[in-house]
């Protein structure tokens, strides 16, 4: 039997991706005969509503000392984070004592603001080349995976929190009830949590499905969010929608009991339930619709290659091997992925195998269309490849009903 993660009731797969290869395990040639794949299958939770890939490799696998994704990459998420981080001190950081944790702090894209500015900090993060780029920003990094036991240590080592900081990370981590504890342990009592990630609603709208892999195994809501830290004595208290990575919701949490709820939690709770979040025929619908951009998508690539069209992908993202695997593309379809991210060019996309290339290579090549596989990143990446458009070249969005642009 498969049971919630989160509190253990019985779950079923309503959606099967297939064989699937972990989104940010990029392949040197000489590895394609050991690479690691996983069966992808999602399924909602009927008692606390979240939604979940059921299996997923372990951690190790996934964050280690050659771990592909450098949030800075993007200077639109840099400038997002940094304006985050100025809005926290103002609001929430203590006079005599203040201290702020980030867990998932990558390259130190958001503590960098408060190393800059001699506020005393900590990350905490598994994946040890991508800390030793924020060490190297003058980011105190720990490199462990954050749990009830770093928790624990880090409140024994610097004491408690005022800020508790998690972007884009709590859909990485799979025993999300250690998490949750250890927020609950590390946050002084009048302290907040911040949470940010790609939220469920903008998800089905956009029947964005590369939003599901195995780093991506849940897709919270404010409903499942809600529940799975109520279990361990934290509470939302706001919410704030954004459009960066296709879709975001942030959440603010505090001890329960601590802080009033506002009105557009309210709000928002409301559009979840009008939106059908955690009823089983909206995800019947939703599989239906990837079927369907699936389709689409294959029957477009197919038509340009008879049209004898060049076609290749723009950014390597982890979100690409969902769409890119599911669709059963591979290098016939999508010549090669161009990325700005070292460590993925000359290695190739994980499961399909597609050259990763540079942006330089993508300009001499010129192709006449190109499958944005970073389509969050659309207004910052057209802005700066203004040529590729003027000389006639085309994007292909893959997600929603598919989109040429
Ligand atoms: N916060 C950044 C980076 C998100 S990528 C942003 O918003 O862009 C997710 C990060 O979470 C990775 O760097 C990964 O190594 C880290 N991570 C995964 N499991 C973790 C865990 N248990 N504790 C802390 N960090 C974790
Ligand atoms: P992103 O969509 O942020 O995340 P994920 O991998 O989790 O799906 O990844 C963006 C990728 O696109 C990353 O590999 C860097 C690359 N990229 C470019 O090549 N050029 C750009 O201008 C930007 C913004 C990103």
């Amino acid at each position: 039997m498969t049971t919630c993660r989160i509190c253990a009731t019985s779950i079923a797969p309503f959606i099967d991706f297939g064989e699937m290869p972990i989104g940010n395990a990029f392949v040197a040639r000489a590895d394609f005969d050991t690479e690691y794949f996983y069966r992808m299958r999602v399924a909602v939770c009927g008692t606390c509503a979240t939604l979940q890939v059921i299996d997923v490799p372990d951690p190790d696998r996934m964050f280690h000392d050659h771990y592909a994704y450098f949030a800075s990459t993007s200077a639109f998420m840099s400038r997002h984070f940094q304006e985050l981080a100025k809005d926290l001190e103002g609001r929430y950081l203590s006079k005599e004592s203040p201290f702020v944790v980030e867990i998932g702090s990558n390259d130190g894209i958001t503590l960098q603001y408060f190393a800059n500015a001699g506020i005393p900090h900590l990350g905490v993060d598994p994946s040890s080349n991508v800390a030793a780029a924020a060490r190297a920003k003058g980011v105190k990094t720990l490199i462990d995976f954050f749990n009830e036991r770093t928790a624990q240590r880090i409140v024994d080592e610097h004491g408690k929190a005022d800020v508790l900081i998690a972007t884009n990370t709590m859909h990485h981590i799979e025993d999300i009830n250690s998490v949750a504890a250890g927020a609950a342990t590390l946050l002084k009592p009048s302290g907040i949590m911040v949470q940010e990630d790609p939220y469920l609603g903008d998800m089905i709208e956009k029947t964005a499905y590369d939003q599901l892999y195995a780093e991506h195994m849940y897709i919270w809501s404010v409903n499942s969010l809600g529940n799975a830290f109520g279990r361990h004595g934290l509470e939302i208290f706001d919410v704030e929608k954004n459009d960066f990575h296709g879709g975001c919701m942030r959440y603010f949490l505090c001890h329960a009991g601590t802080c009033a709820p506002t009105r557009r939690l309210e709000a928002q709770r409301e559009k979840e339930k009008k939106l059908g979040l955690a009823e089983p025929k909206t995800y019947e619908t939703f599989r239906r619709a990837c079927e369907t951009s699936r389709e689409r998508l294959v029957e477009l690539l197919r038509r340009l290659k008879r049209d004898g069209k060049r076609v290749a992908g723009y950014g390597a993202t982890a979100k690409s091997a969902t769409i890119i695997n599911y669709c059963g593309l591979g290098p016939d379809d999508i010549k090669f992925i161009s990325d700005t991210t070292p460590i993925k060019q000359g290695k190739f996309s994980p499961g399909a195998h597609i050259p990763v290339v540079t942006p330089d290579q993508f300009h001499e090549e010129h192709p006449d269309y190109a499958v944005l596989f970073a389509w969050n990143h659309l207004a910052e990446i057209d802005a700066k490849e203004q040529a590729f458009r003027r000389n006639g070249g085309k994007w292909i969005i893959p997600v929603r009903m598919v989109e040429v642009l």
